[in-house]
């Protein structure tokens, strides 16, 4: 198998001075909602390759993937340039367990995200199965200043479209709004302002949790989530977290 598949790319959009988001197409084995895939382009004649989560369903033939120019970051550095038409490198096929049938059945499912890790969940909440699955979502997504709040449009319709199941709470950290949650997420779920604003108890029993993003944001809420009894997913003993960190800290 080609360790590489050639994409070109369709649109570069700049959300913010540092979010972007590129559309590609791309002849790549199917994937399933919630993983990745890994990007490359070549630089100082070596293939630099990240991993970076689809925004599309899989349904949907034009690949989106959504990210954020790092300080110093190898290849966000040489992304932000591209053009329509030009070349964008893919692996054959997806890889990741940040998916629905890692996650067991319950009455609710919270997606909690950071910044750049709405993808998945986009993704996730364009197929069929997340909607027969869960009776209420809960989609978080936790950014520093409000014009981080992306993909404003396509929320909007899944929540018009499913309005008795999918709520949407946003998280503004850096920034005094009149309709997000101010602050951080493990906070709001110890003080009870998350649940309060989802009008839905959070509890082992009667929730699934998956979260994704900030590693420090994903240790600390599993540590407020294991402090009400929740516990890790494993394939040999189902919990109630499945998680997935965009980077070491
Ligand atoms: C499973 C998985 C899925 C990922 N999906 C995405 C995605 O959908 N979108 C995305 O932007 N990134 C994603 N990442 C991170 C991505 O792979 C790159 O690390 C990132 O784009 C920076 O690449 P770089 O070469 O410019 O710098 P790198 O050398 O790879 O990173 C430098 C530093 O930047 C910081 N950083 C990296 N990624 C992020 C981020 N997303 N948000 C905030 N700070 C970050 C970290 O401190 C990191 O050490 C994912 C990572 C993993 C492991
Ligand atoms: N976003 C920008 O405008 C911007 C600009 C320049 C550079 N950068 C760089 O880009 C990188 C990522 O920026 P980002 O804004 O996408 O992501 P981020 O730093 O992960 O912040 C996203 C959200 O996660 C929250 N968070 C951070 N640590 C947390 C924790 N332990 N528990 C709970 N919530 C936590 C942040 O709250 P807090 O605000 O309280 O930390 C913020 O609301 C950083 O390395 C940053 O230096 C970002």
């Amino acid at each position: 198998m080609a360790k590489w598949i050639e994409g070109k790319v369709v649109r570069l959009r700049q959300w913010t001075s540092e979010l972007y988001s590129v559309q590609v197409e791309a002849d790549i084995a199917p994937f399933t909602a919630g993983q990745f895939n890994r990007l490359a382009l070549e630089i100082d004649g070596e293939m630099v390759a990240r991993p970076y989560s689809f925004v599309n369903g899989p349904d949907n033939p034009l690949h989106e993937f959504y990210f954020i120019t790092v300080k110093d970051g190898p290849l966000t550095a040489e992304l932000i340039k591209l053009q329509t038409g030009d070349s964008l490198y893919l692996a054959p096929k997806a890889a990741g367990f940040f998916i629905l049938n890692e996650v067991p059945d319950a009455e609710t499912l919270w997606m909690l995200s950071t910044g750049t890790a709405i993808g998945p969940f986009l993704s996730i909440l364009s197929t069929d199965e997340v909607w027969q699955r869960f009776s209420n979502i809960v989609l978080v997504h936790a950014v520093r200043t409000a014009e981080e709040l992306v993909y404003q449009d396509v929320i909007r319709e899944l929540v018009e479209g499913h309005s008795d199941q999918l709520c949407f709470i946003p998280f503004v950290s850096r920034q005094e709004t009149d309709f997000a949650i101010s602050g951080r997420v493990p906070h709001a779920i110890e003080d009870g302002r998350l649940e309060q604003r989802a009008g839905l108890k959070l509890t082992l029993e009667n929730s699934q949790v998956m979260i994704c993003g900030n590693p420090a944001m994903v240790r600390d809420t599993q540590g407020v989530l294991e402090a009400r009894g929740l516990k890790k997913n494993r394939r040999r003993d189902p919990g109630h977290i499945t998680t997935e960190q965009y980077w070491k800290d």
